[in-house]
């Protein structure tokens, strides 16, 4: 049998890691400055992790939602502690997707409305509701097409305050990104985090943060959209939430009441599952990663910007986009083949860094050397 070949694979076989760092099979090392996609968040084969998931294994790897599961409300105390958003409920699935598609549904039984905001250049996942709100036609099957998604142009408060006063009492919720990944590392503005907030409020809306690649940590802060200081109704999570253990979830806020039947799910809240996410919540507590992720980030955002052929560096902590000129495509591959250095990309010519959230500045200053004598060669 063959893959169904949907992905274009770059020729290496990683077959180990340790922290940020990563082997071949012939044992080259290679520095993941991609973190697999923004999953690795406390580094590859973190000890904690391995010693909490292989013990949890030797226990009870599954059993279904239709008995106590323990380890769930410990994962959820855990994250509410860690979060700082202890009132919040939560419900586990398996991908960011899942968790957006849980998020945008359980808004629509809120509030019993059907439209949804979302916006230009966002990337929510590919599942029906997800990929409907996602502005790529080109993965949007005519079978997700809908008329309930208004697109809407990013961070344009006008354009914001028209959709609602024109759509009244149809919107059920508004879902964004703090800051849009795939969309080539864009930050929200606070003033316009703060606009949802204030037009979800007014209009009865749910307001969705998509923080399923910003979130977890990543930017300094546990949520991204907490530096606008406003709370959203839902949260989504999944990639760094079990770094690289299948995990998802949404976080919900107590004035959105539960119903036996309204979500489920066969494998979300595993034992498993479960594990993976305290591992990692405990890892990021004991050794201050947050922190981390805004020093290291910091540092690396100051030391780009010095660099003349750069056009625009953004992001915030350890979630960074380097813009570069058209006359630099090879850029990525440069890195990735002469000096063994993983990195994500975004469209036009957007150099995506993500790495886990324990990168050293040690690691910093590796890719900094080696991206400075790609732009000089
Ligand atoms: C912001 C955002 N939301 C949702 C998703 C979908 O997550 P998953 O691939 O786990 O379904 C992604 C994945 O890249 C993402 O970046």
């Amino acid at each position: 049998m063959n893959l169904f070949d949907v992905y274009p694979v770059n020729p290496i076989n990683i077959v180990r890691g340790q922290g940020s760092l990563v082997y071949d099979a012939q044992d080259t090392e290679y520095l993941d400055m991609y973190g697999g996609h923004a999953v690795i968040s406390i580094g590859h084969t973190h000890p904690h992790y391995v010693k909490r998931l292989e013990a949890q294994l030797h226990q009870l790897g599954f059993y279904s939602n239709s008995i106590e599961i323990p380890i769930q409300k410990e994962l959820a105390a855990k994250l509410g502690k860690v979060s700082g958003k202890d009132d919040y409920q939560l419900f586990m699935c398996n991908s960011g997707a899942e968790a957006n598609e849980n998020a945008l549904k359980l808004a629509s039984f809120y509030n019993g409305k059907k439209k949804v905001i979302a916006f230009r250049k966002a990337f929510h996942g590919r599942t029906s509701l997800a990929v409907a709100v996602t502005d790529n036609p080109k993965i949007v099957a005519p079978i997700n097409e809908t008329d309930n998604v208004i697109f809407l142009p990013w961070s344009d408060e006008a354009a914001l305050e028209q959709a609602f006063a024109d759509h009244k009492d149809e919107i059920s919720s508004v879902i964004i990104e703090g800051i849009q990944g795939v969309g080539g590392i864009q930050v929200a503005p606070e003033s316009f985090l703060q606009k949802i907030r204030s037009l979800c409020d007014e209009y009865n809306a749910v307001f969705i943060a998509d923080s399923v690649q910003c979130g977890y940590g990543r930017t300094g802060k546990f949520f991204s959209q907490d530096f606008a200081g406003v709370n959203a109704d839902i949260y989504s999570m999944a990639k760094g939430m079990g770094n690289g253990f299948p995990v998802g979830g949404i976080i919900i806020l107590p004035k959105i009441q539960p119903a036996y039947g309204m979500l489920g799910t066969t494998f979300g809240g595993n034992h498993l599952a479960c594990a993976a996410g305290l591992a990692v919540l405990e890892v990021m507590e004991q050794d201050n990663l947050m922190q981390n992720a805004a020093t290291v980030g910091d540092y690396l955002i100051k030391e780009i910007k010095k660099l003349e052929q750069v056009k625009e560096v953004r992001g915030r902590g350890l979630m960074i986009g380097i813009e570069l000129p058209e006359e630099l495509p090879n850029v990525r591959k440069e890195l990735l083949f002469k000096h063994h250095i993983f990195t994500g990309e975004a469209k036009p010519n957007v150099v995506r860094l993500l790495p886990a959230l324990n990168l050293t500045k040690a690691n910093a200053d590796r890719f900094l050397e080696a991206f400075v004598s790609v732009l000089n060669p």
